[in-house]
């Protein structure tokens, strides 16, 4: 039989923190610490550490919040930071910090204590030095409250991975219709169906992190997150041109209400940097809006995996042509940027920096092309920003960066995919595509929009016809929810896409599929 201190040691701890943690969910911590903890943006010797102090609970004369961090999730011995209350935020009553001189690829556990109750307890490991056999990524994206349980995250609490990078769609901006299961309804304070004020993107973050499993996910795994379009408004873009960004189905935007656009994109950075455990600064003095933040970064994995983080929203040009989906498309798909100027050249220093064997790039929207018909999938990915598109290829051949990765949101499917030089030479190769379903968010099974748009009559006929007429795409599920799990070793990079049921909030997970990119040979093999 094992001790404890063995069962902790076997790896086990994930286990034990779990079976803590819902008895903490039974306890007086969800009244001090209502939305849980987080920890992110995790590095050799950093990371930033979060959790929201219910302001009711906050007595005169108890002016500090306890951080206690320990290598041990008992914590026989642990360190004390005291924490002045000044330091919360005074709109969301959240706090974030940066916990630095801790040391490389080292597991540490951490809570924060206020009047003796203890919030639920963390953990996260530091970014690991020099060698490195294999690491595991998890990665997920779209996760509309009123659409479904989380389940996935629960399973994602068990993961034991380095990290979840986050793709963005965090929250949805609107009440898009009636909530498909009880319980997850969305009644904004302004009493609008869509966020109008900074209290409405307030109070969206303290919706979606109420949900315990999405607590459990961020308390077990440090995240790093990046942000989609629903952080602030449908398929934004900006107008280089006037200076302000396009919100094309918002009813400011078509009322011509530019200052109030402006203002609500204040409002939605200022509530995801105060809800996110991202290392971000506002800069909102800056009187050019793109420069109020800055969200792409990397993060170097010993000398296995350099992750580079874009931002596919903030600085991209307005999608070209005629709609959305379905669309035969134009020139203009070859003028148009997604990256900006100044993001590209980064992305393009970090792609050619030396020491790691994988370059893992967290992406938001889907990168190969999948027409169907003739028809384009959607202009708002990059087939949009075809001419970008090319460049970026062209970049990975001309500096052989044949180890590259492509993680995927955005679309509320599974999708993995050869990229290619040339679409129609299977020997180009030159990265992967894996993306993943949505958490939570209606996929095209719940959705008919392939009938609007390619006048197809059910999801399986959509499904195969993008399938036969793109044969870069290898795999794709339209059916599913669920989160990727990222394995990388020396030898590959394998994708496994586990499938929930959503309206399950104790849903099993089932494997959607397995496949495996391997080192150097510029293949990707089809394990189940
Ligand atoms: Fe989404």
């Amino acid at each position: 039989m094992l001790t404890r201190r063995e069962f902790i040691g076997y790896g086990v701890s994930t286990l034990f923190l779990l079976s803590l943690n819902e008895k903490l969910f039974a306890s007086d911590t969800p009244d001090v610490f209502p939305l849980g903890i987080a920890s992110g943006d995790p590095t050799q010797n950093s990371i930033v550490l979060w959790t929201k102090l219910n302001p009711d609970v906050i007595k005169k004369g108890v002016e500090k919040l306890n951080l206690h961090i320990s290598n041990d999730p008992e914590f026989k011995s642990y360190q004390t930071l005291p924490i002045d209350l000044k330091f919360l935020n005074p709109k969301t009553n959240t706090l974030k910090i940066t916990v630095s001189d801790l040391k490389p690829g080292t597991q540490y556990y951490y809570r924060f204590e206020y009047r003796g109750i203890s919030s639920l307890v963390g953990k996260f490991r530091t970014l690991p030095n020099g060698k490195v056999d294999n690491e595991k990524i998890i990665f997920v994206t779209c996760q509309n409250y009123p659409d479904g349980y989380y389940p996935a995250y629960r399973h994602i609490a068990q993961e034991e991975a380095l990290m979840v990078v986050h793709l963005g769609d965090q929250i949805y901006e609107k009440r898009y219709g009636n909530p498909r299961v009880p319980g997850r309804d969305i009644q904004f304070p302004s009493g609008k169906d869509i966020a109008n004020t900074l209290e409405d993107y307030i109070y969206l973050y303290n919706t979606y992190l109420s949900d315990k499993d999405y607590q459990l996910a961020r308390a077990t795994t440090p995240f790093v997150y990046i942000w989609d379009d629903h952080e602030y408004a449908n398929d934004y873009s900006f107008d280089y041109s006037k200076g302000l960004y396009v919100l094309p189905t918002h009813p400011d935007w078509i009322k011509n209400n530019p200052k109030l656009v402006m203002e609500l994109r204040k409002y939605a950075i200022y509530a995801w940097n105060a809800f996110t455990p991202a290392d971000a600064k506002i800069n909102f003095s800056d009187s050019n809006p793109l420069k109020w933040i800055k969200i792409y970064r990397d993060f170097k994995i010993g000398d296995l995996a350099h992750l580079i983080c874009t931002d596919e929203r903030s600085y991209r040009d307005p999608q070209p042509c005629d709609k959305r989906f379905g669309s035969l498309g134009c020139e203009d798909q070859y003028k148009t940027s997604m990256l900006g100027k100044e993001q590209k050249e980064w992305f393009f220093e970090k792609l050619k920096e030396k020491g790691q064997r994988w370059k893992v790039w967290a992406n938001e929207v889907q990168f190969v092309e999948g027409k169907i018909n003739n028809l384009f999938g959607s202009l708002d990915a990059w087939s949009g920003y075809l001419g970008e598109k090319q460049e970026i290829v062209d970049f990975l051949d001309q500096n052989k960066l044949y180890n590259t990765v492509i993680l995927t949101g955005d679309r509320h499917a599974t999708l993995i995919a050869e990229v290619r030089k040339d679409n129609k030479n299977p020997d180009s190769i030159v990265a992967v595509e894996y993306m993943t379903p949505a958490i939570s968010s209606v996929n095209a099974s719940e959705i008919p929009f392939y009938k609007r748009n390619f006048n197809l009559e059910n999801v399986e006929e959509f499904t195969k016809l993008e399938l036969e007429q793109n044969p870069w795409i290898r795999h794709i599920n339209n059916k599913n929810w669920g989160y990727g799990v990222l394995e990388l070793t020396k030898d590959y990079a394998d994708c496994k896409i586990w499938s929930v049921n959503k309206y399950d909030p104790n849903s099993d997970k089932q494997l959607d599929c397995h496949y495996r990119y391997l080192d150097g040979k510029r293949e990707l093999k089809k394990i189940s």
